[in-house]
């Protein structure tokens, strides 16, 4: 076996890379008010380490690359990882998931190293709301970080929004509004539960069949768009006449599980072969270990489950807690 492909056909070539579990922000789904205990520096991956799992990955047929956190910008002179990424022979795409609160003084380096593009998490568009929701942040930095994106280049550029009912569910409108001008996809996701024995989720997950509905109300006629890049879990549709695009990610309503082509590395070392089940297999004993490395990822995929089941927590009183003991912010999304 030479590529990346599970017991149930599907193709991986994606890896989602984690470089830090530590964040600027603490968003409201995310981490407990108090905030998580951080991992020691000296469990991270080195630049170095990563480069050698990716060169690896890469002879396996992974073609595209993530970087996430945490917030990926946090780390220090991520600008050098991205360099010594965009030089691996075989590796097409390089993107951020990013808070973008650092972007605007970050973009230019992260450019010229070859970062291809880059998507930012982006919940209210009222600096209030907004300050409440990341628990101290401010819009002004992310809407500078937005600007810097389109100015040094990045294409496309998406706005992840997670939907939560009673915090941003009053302002689809101004989301899909913001597409019609600028050239953004902005992709609405269901809150998932990764990470939370709680009923915070219950209480705060919608349907996205809300903001079609919505839509609706709100006089849009949504089109399905083709050829907005990037081959992630999300649907698109576009407002017809509209400059950018509207996607929506239903990893609980409607899970997209039987075309994942994705595999994670955590930033301690972990391949997690899925974003719910708690399995992992640490690749730091065989970083010198081409063979090994490659081992490594052909158990990750044959362990790799069928899908997930965060349905099953939504609509059975008993389960409340589900099998990843990580939460999001380790595990990069
Ligand atoms: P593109 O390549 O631009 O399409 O990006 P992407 O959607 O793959 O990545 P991004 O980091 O922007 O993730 C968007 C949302 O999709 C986040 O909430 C992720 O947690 C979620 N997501 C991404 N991959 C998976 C997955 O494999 N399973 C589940 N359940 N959710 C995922
Ligand atoms: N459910 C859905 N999306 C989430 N994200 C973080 N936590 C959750 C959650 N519980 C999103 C972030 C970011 C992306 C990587 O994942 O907003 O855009
Ligand atoms: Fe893939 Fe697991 Fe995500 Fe489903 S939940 S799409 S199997 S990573």
């Amino acid at each position: 076996m030479s590529q990346l492909i599970d017991r149930f056909g599907r193709k991986h070539d994606y890896l989602r890379i984690s470089v830090t579990d530590r964040c600027n922000l603490r968003c409201v789904y995310c981490m407990p008010p108090e905030g998580v205990k951080f991992m020691p520096h000296s469990e991270l991956l080195t630049y170095e380490d990563i480069e050698k799992v990716v060169k690896v990955a890469a002879k396996l047929g992974i073609r595209k690359l993530r970087i996430t956190g945490g917030e990926p910008l946090v780390r220090k002179d991520l600008e050098v990882l991205i360099a010594k990424l965009s030089r691996i022979e075989g590796i097409k795409d390089i993107a951020l998931t990013t808070n973008a609160i650092f972007l605007a003084q970050k973009a230019q380096a992260l450019k010229d190293a070859g970062l291809t593009r880059v998507n930012i998490s982006l919940d209210s568009l009222r600096p209030d709301r907004f300050k409440e929701i990341t628990r101290g942040g401010q819009l002004e930095k992310v809407l500078d970080g937005i600007d810097a994106a389109f100015r040094v280049g990045f294409q496309p550029i998406k706005i992840n929004t997670v939907l939560m009912r009673g915090f941003n569910d009053d302002e689809i409108g101004d989301f899909l509004r913001m597409t019609i001008d600028q050239p953004v996809q902005v992709r609405f996701i269901e809150y998932m539960p990764i990470g939370h024995a709680d009923d915070n989720w219950k209480n705060g997950y919608l349907s996205l069949n809300f903001v079609q509905e919505k839509a609706k109300e709100l006089g849009f006629e949504l089109e399905e768009s083709e050829g907005v890049f990037g081959n992630g879990p999300s649907e698109n549709f576009r407002i017809k006449g509209a400059k950018g695009s509207i996607g929506f990610i239903h990893p609980v309503s409607d899970h997209f599980c039987s075309n994942c082509n994705r595999l994670r590395l955590t930033s301690d070392g972990n391949i997690k072969p899925c974003l719910y089940w708690e399995d992992e297999l640490n690749v730091k004993p065989y970083l010198n270990d081409e063979e090994g490395l490659k081992q490594i990822f052909y158990r990750a995929l044959a362990i790799k489950p069928e899908n997930h089941e965060m349905a099953k927590v939504l609509h059975d009183e008993k389960q409340t807690n589900t099998p990843t003991m990580r939460r999001m912010s380790q595990i990069g999304g």
